[in-house]
């Protein structure tokens, strides 16, 4: 008769946490997995990150950083002196990891549905080497389901049972890139596992390095609680971008309106407008429920409306370029327009989905050729196939020689005060001109009526 192993794989895996011999893996080193990598190899626990990226996993060997938020010197240390982390683009690695994060891209197709294409992608490699005691925590962001309906299913697929064989579990990333306050360590984190010993080894190895952990019922909980957050940011800032557009009719100051609903102690929190929403997270999550829900015959119209809303604030940022340009003795065509800032938000380097890239594609469709940027923090910008001019350095000549300038994002280091004063107009979509205004006539300020 056939033995059955009676291994307690989830004491084994508990007791390897507990004296920190666990070995972490992570699959996908962007902006949320090589953090993570990085906490896990600070706080002495063997680490290897995976990649697709030839080039990030060459940068990593090498020593070399290429995410803003980390310390360089930390990076080069876990990776070149205590040898912690390794790179690697090869994932039969993965069998050497007890825990393995999945933090892959969760984009959606150019209709707007979701594509969880990487994470199943990550899953089937997780599968090839699949072994008794693993456990897999999906990090992405996405619509309820996805852990127990595509990922569970391609491990189950292996012969092994989820639970006591190996263990899988949703814990959503909160990393808010640019943020010095809240990060990895000090960030709580929720996590949701197919069953609770899933769950119990989940919030076991989170602590190791994250001071909060919060367990959930289940994946999807976990899985919605994210999109809640992000949906949450999304609504509201629809609300406000609303509002800027009926203040530009009334002539009243949105930003002062905000600030004064913020002395309110209770029941409100404030939220700003701008050019449009921008990065990974709030542009495409919505769109990951609403696609979901569409599968239950349920249409979140509401959530939908602030999408459209959202993204309809870089056509609302060009009718109010092309109407200074119109107020100036020169064409459309002929028109020079400087856009300051091209981060999705500031102090960032990231300019994934950013409405600064939106605004430029409007204008130079609409015929505009003089379309510049300038952004310390994103070396080179590429709109329909050809790289937007820029400038190393802003200087007041060169602020001087546009027609229209504008505050597309309000990065820290910028001369505010410089600025407004070389510029024949300043379109300002992030009240970065608040000290200055009342002395300037040339500022133009979004949700404060011309
Ligand atoms: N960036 C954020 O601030 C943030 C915050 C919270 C949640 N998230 C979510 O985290 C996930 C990852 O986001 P990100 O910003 O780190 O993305 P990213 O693009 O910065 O990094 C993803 C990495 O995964 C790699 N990759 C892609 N497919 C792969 C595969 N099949 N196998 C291995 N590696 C692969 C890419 O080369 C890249 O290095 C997304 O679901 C995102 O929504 C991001």
């Amino acid at each position: 008769m056939k033995k059955t192993s009676s291994v307690n794989h989830a004491a084994v895996l508990e007791q390897r946490i507990a004296d920190r011999t666990v070995v972490v893996g992570v699959i996908g080193l962007g902006y949320v997995g090589l953090p993570l990598a990085v906490e896990f190899a600070s706080h002495g626990i063997r680490t290897i990150g995976i990649d697709v990226s030839a080039d990030k996993v060459k940068s990593l060997r090498s020593g070399k950083n290429y995410i803003q938020d980390l310390d360089d010197a930390v990076v080069e240390r876990v990776i070149r002196k205590d040898k912690k982390l390794t790179a690697t683009t090869d994932f039969a690695e993965l069998s050497e990891c007890d825990v393995i994060y999945i933090c892959v891209p969760t984009p959606f197709t150019p209709n707007k549905d979701p594509d969880i294409s990487h994470i199943v992608d990550s899953a089937r490699e997780t599968a090839k080497v699949l072994r008794n005691g693993q456990l897999i925590i999906l990090k992405s962001t996405t619509f309820p389901g996805t852990t127990t309906k595509y990922v569970q299913p391609i491990l189950d697929a292996t012969g092994k049972r989820c639970g006591t064989d190996y263990f899988l579990a949703f814990s959503p990333e909160r990393i808010d890139p640019g943020n010095k306050t809240w990060t990895t360590k000090n960030t709580p984190v929720v996590v949701g596992g197919v069953t609770p010993t899933c769950t119990r080894l989940a919030v076991a190895i989170n602590k190791g390095i994250i001071t909060t952990v919060v367990p959930v019922s289940s994946p999807s909980v976990a899985e919605m609680e994210k999109l809640l957050e992000n949906i949450f940011r999304s609504v509201n800032i629809a609300l406000v971008n609303e509002l800027a557009q009926l203040c530009d009719r009334i002539g009243v100051n949105i930003w002062e309106v905000v600030e004064a609903a913020s002395t309110k102690p209770f029941g409100f929190m404030p939220f700003y407008p701008g050019p449009g929403i921008g990065g990974h997270c709030i542009l495409i999550d919505p769109y990951y429920l609403s696609w979901m829900a569409r599968e239950v015959d349920f249409v979140t119209n509401f959530i939908t409306l602030a999408a459209e809303v959202n993204e309809s604030m870089p056509f609302y940022v060009r009718s109010m370029i092309e109407r200074e340009i119109a107020r100036q003795p020169i064409a459309l065509a002929k028109a020079k327009i400087l856009l300051l800032g091209m981060a999705f938000k500031k102090d960032v380097d990231d300019l994934r989905h950013s409405p600064a890239l939106k605004v430029a594609e409007l204008l130079i469709e609409d015929g505009i050729k003089n379309v510049h940027y300038f952004d310390p923090y994103i070396p080179t910008v590429e709109v329909h196939g050809k790289k937007l001019a820029s400038k190393k350095t802003l200087t007041a000549d060169y602020v001087r020689s546009f027609d229209v300038v504008v505050i597309t994002t309000d990065h820290s280091d910028f001369d505010i005060a410089m600025i407004c004063k070389n510029s024949k107009v300043v379109i300002d979509t992030r009240n970065a001109t608040k000290k200055i205004r009342t002395s300037r006539k040339n500022i133009v300020l979004l949700g404060e009526g011309a």
